[in-house]
């Protein structure tokens, strides 16, 4: 008999994730970019620095793919970013297409299965200065590029995600509104909790999801689309029950409801969110953090894999995102052994989880700082040297040998 609890099943996706604006480096054409010129220039905003050149992986993809097939993983996840391949309304750069589509194809010369995300968290200049995701034509318009860049994903890509964590792109403004303090804005929300997700944007995300999954398909049908949520594991605590319900539907639950008739349904996890009957409890102070200032809390993935596994009960999971901001690497171990044997526990209890992305293949540009530091793979600000820290290879070896790493 197959032994669940150390055994990978075949098929089940072991990669790392990244974002384009967060490692390409000179994103310049996009809405982030400018946001990030803007609130520096003004000074006291969240944004502490500017993405400038990030990891430089616009060039050096190839010297990532490298990495990440040598360290063992199976499954690439990255981003193609909209605001390269159409950097004026209407115009398509078939060179930003070319790009992308070789990212695909040399993916798979190193035996690496990529996962392409279609929109992480940026978009062109000219679709925020026309309304972003409160115009009425915004899931036209995302639909309209996401059939440009059909070339990209038409062959030799088995799942795209359209959009990831709809839910903060929608809670994003309210966020911003918060954020006044030092830090960057990953750190912020570790004190204040999250914002309620607007509900006209949470309306306008879950029409572009429709829209850009149908354009898909009308282009590549055999592609698997799904979406990638941002689900903390909220608990109640003191019979908050009826609080934690409430805080956990409009931050969560409603985009996740959103997956029904999908794929597949991405879930990113962290930490946890514990709710009390004053709302949200502050993270005590003998309890450790991580360098985002997130709790230490491994278990969050199991957790919410089975809470998402109730709320989206006939939609297969794939954990897009899971991982640690720390300048130590054995807490890197600690915390993704936990967060592993979280998640095949809950596999072996049924839950259907299809793969799981380690957040992040490189250290990168955390919205709007380069301090925490979620690589498993380090690498230097300025020279762009990249140095594969112990973690990278622990992890890689579970793709390799098809067994769930341990500590
Ligand atoms: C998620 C984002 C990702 C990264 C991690 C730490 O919210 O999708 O880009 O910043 O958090």
């Amino acid at each position: 008999m197959t032994d669940l609890s150390t055994t990978m099943p075949a098929g089940f996706l072991w990669g790392a994730s990244t974002a384009a604006h967060q490692i390409e480096g000179g994103n310049h054409n996009s809405d982030w970019w400018e946001m990030e010129q803007h609130v520096l220039a003004e000074g006291g905003g969240p944004i502490q620095e500017s993405s400038g050149d990030a990891c430089d992986s616009f060039h050096r993809w190839p010297e990532d793919m490298d990495l990440l097939a040598q360290l063992g993983f199976t499954d690439y996840r990255f981003s193609i970013e909209w605001a390269r391949i159409e950097p004026a309304p209407g115009e398509i750069s078939h060179a930003a297409i070319d790009h992308y589509r070789r990212m695909v194809e040399g993916a798979h010369e190193r035996g690496l299965r990529p996962l392409v995300t279609l929109h992480h968290f940026t978009a062109p200049r000219w679709f925020a200065h026309r309304g972003s995701w409160y115009a009425e034509d915004a899931a036209d318009r995302f639909a309209r590029y996401v059939e440009a860049a059909a070339p990209v994903y038409a062959d030799g890509v088995d799942h795209v995600c359209t959009i990831n964590e709809p839910n903060m792109v929608a809670l994003f403004p309210a966020l911003v509104e918060m954020l006044t303090g030092d830090g960057g804005a990953t750190e912020q929300l570790a004190n204040h909790g999250l914002p309620e997700p607007d509900a006209k944007l949470t309306e306008s995300m879950i029409r572009a999801h429709r829209r850009a999954a149908e354009a898909v398909k009308s282009r590549a049908p055999h592609v698997r689309t799904g979406w990638s949520v941002a689900v903390q594991a909220v608990q109640a605590i003191e019979g908050a029950e009826q609080a934690a319900k409430a805080y956990g539907r409009p931050r969560q639950d409603v985009f996740l409801e959103a997956a029904h008739g999908d794929d597949w349904l991405g879930v990113q996890t962290y930490t946890r969110t514990r709710i009390g009957p004053d709302g949200l409890a502050p993270v005590p102070d003998e309890v450790e953090r991580t360098l985002t200032g997130w709790e230490f809390y491994p278990q969050a993935l199991g957790e919410t894999l089975r809470h998402v596994s109730t709320v989206a009960p006939d939609v297969p999971l794939i954990v897009t995102e899971n991982g640690i901001a720390t300048d130590d690497d054995t807490r890197r171990v600690a915390y993704t052994a936990g967060a592993v044997s979280g998640m095949a526990n809950a596999m072996a209890d049924g839950v259907d989880v299809r793969g799981y992305f380690h957040w992040s293949a490189l250290d990168n540009y955390e919205w709007g700082s380069f301090r925490p530091t979620f690589g498993l793979i380090a690498v230097d600000r300025t020279t762009f040297a990249r140095t594969p820290r112990p973690s990278a290879a622990w992890l890689g070896g579970g793709g390799r040998d098809r067994r769930w790493p341990t500590a």
